[in-house]
């Protein structure tokens, strides 16, 4: 290595580039036989850490393969096909190159000379996602880490245009009346963490109760509403669910548009699960009135199989981001720039510096086309229905509950006979399962009952994969019982 910088030599950065290229192709074998979980206790992976501060280093090769054998040969399985919990997408191979391309010449997304070509991307990506939703050309948007900061972006955006003739900004929210928020029981748990934030405080978070299919009550909805302004507080704002994390279920969007119009309410949809479903013909009823929100949070790592991190927040016009965050500050002043069309992403969202996000979504875009894109969400979808449909021909297993997009809930019933058991048992199941760890799955509650939750958002699932998840409840469910 040279002494005078942290480079190594030519022929030596060449020889760490191939070895871990290797690395990553090995990732690559056999994904049909890679483990859901390895279920190695807390206490040994952090033995495997333990260790002080290095003052000097070590010999990369070697590093390298600490590196394969304590993180990349135990990781839970998200590349292959036997991860169904929580919400995970397998990635893709297009945004591997593209994050090692974008890391090398680490362009910084907040003023634009700092990274033009990185800068103009972002931009391509949010009109590109404004294309897919509907949205107006002029629609504004910044890449965020995720679905949760995707939220909290769109929800401080209505915050500060919406009360900004109160000059909130300056004043805080002092000595206002308390805002409402409204949203279906449903809704994730980041809209609450969102409404804590944002100094509302989630008692002034309406969680309306839903129908069968998990989508909010309108009746209650309007009538909460209107209870709130006879109590003399200041409805704010609707949220629709465009997907809810538990089903998968899509709130009555443009019935929701039609309410938060008729009351002058923000009108935002969580779209982190589900609103890139919305572009696939076969589900454009579902998602009408998508179109209308005033903001909408997405996530490009579940349904654009991006690699962590990717989320976005679009709203309907750059100038509602600016008069969100636009903070002036001698060190970033424009006024001697050369050219005065460029946009500045600090004038737009909160961080200063940020990673070119949007780079991996850009190259995968161009490089399967949205078409090929599609069809990998509708192969989700219709593996979700093919899995329904194994669980309803099975005497064993029971549907609680699915949707349109690719979430099934479901039991394992086995020969019990009540309910009572049935929960007892499938609680048991759970970490049953994570320990023997073929398939990860994870359980939820749906209106008070448990079921276990799958939840498919990889291209590299098929009815095998499916075949196999049921084999591994049963065998597993059969030795615990
Ligand atoms: C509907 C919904 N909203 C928000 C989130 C939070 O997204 P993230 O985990 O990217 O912060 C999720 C995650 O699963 C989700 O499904």
């Amino acid at each position: 290595m040279n002494k005078e910088t942290l480079d190594f030599s030519e022929r030596d950065f060449e020889a760490l580039l191939v070895k871990s290229n290797e690395m990553v192709l090995n990732q690559f074998k056999d994904l049909e036989h890679l483990k859901g979980y390895h279920d190695h206790p807390q206490a040994i992976v952090e033995s495997w850490f333990d260790e002080t501060l290095p003052s000097k280093g070590m010999n990369v090769f070697e590093l390298l393969e600490e590196v394969e054998s304590k993180v990349l040969k135990t990781a839970t399985g998200n590349l292959g096909p036997h991860m169904y919990a929580y919400v995970m997408s397998g990635g893709n191979q297009i945004s591997i190159i593209a994050e090692k391309l974008a890391t090398t010449i680490n362009q910084n997304q907040t003023k634009w000379h700092l990274g033009p070509a990185m800068n103009e991307i972002e931009k391509r990506v949010i009109a590109w996602t404004a294309e897919m939703l509907d949205f107006p050309k002029e629609s504004g948007g910044v890449l965020v880490s995720g679905g949760s900061a995707a939220n909290l972006t769109g929800l401080t955006v209505g915050r500060n245009i919406f009360f900004e003739e109160l000059g909130i900004r300056k004043k805080g929210l002092f000595g206002q009346k308390p805002f409402v928020v409204y949203g279906s029981e449903e809704v994730h748990s980041c809209i609450d963490k969102s409404v804590e934030l944002l100094g509302i405080g989630s008692n002034h978070l309406r969680k309306i109760s839903t129908n069968s299919f998990f989508q909010i009550d309108l009746n209650k909805l309007t009538q909460q509403i209107k209870t709130d302004i006879e109590a003399g507080l200041k409805p704010f704002c609707i949220i629709g669910n465009a997907g809810t994390v538990n089903t998968g279920a899509i709130d009555d969007l443009d019935a929701l548009a039609k309410l938060a119009q008729k009351y002058g309410l923000w009108y935002h949809i969580d779209g982190a699960y589900g609103a890139l479903a919305g572009i696939l013909d076969s589900l454009k009823t579902e998602y009408k009135g998508m179109e209308k929100a005033d903001s909408i949070a997405l996530d490009f790592h579940k349904w654009l199989y991006q690699p962590f991190e990717g989320g976005c927040t679009l709203v309907r016009s750059w100038a509602n981001l600016k008069r969100t965050y636009y903070k002036k500050a001698a060190y970033l002043d424009t006024e001697l720039a050369n050219d005065g069309n460029r946009l500045e992403f600090n004038e737009h969202y909160f961080q200063l510096s940020r990673n070119a996000k949007a780079f991996k979504v850009w190259m995968s875009i161009k490089a399967y086309g949205m078409d090929h894109i599609k069809a990998m969400i509708q192969k989700d979808i219709d593996l979700t229905d093919y899995l329904n449909k194994l669980i309803n021909n099975s005497a064993d297993f029971e549907l609680v509950a699915s949707s349109k997009l690719a979430v099934s809930c479901f039991r394992y019933v086995g020969n019990m006979t009540t309910k009572k058991e049935i929960t007892k048992f499938n609680k048991r199941l759970i970490p049953a399962l994570e320990k023997d760890g073929r398939v990860f799955i994870m359980g939820t509650q749906l209106k008070g009952e448990y079921a276990i939750r799958a939840c498919l958002i990889n291209h590299r699932k098929t009815k095998d994969s499916l075949d196999f998840l049921l084999e591994v409840i049963r065998d597993v469910a059969q030795k615990l019982e």
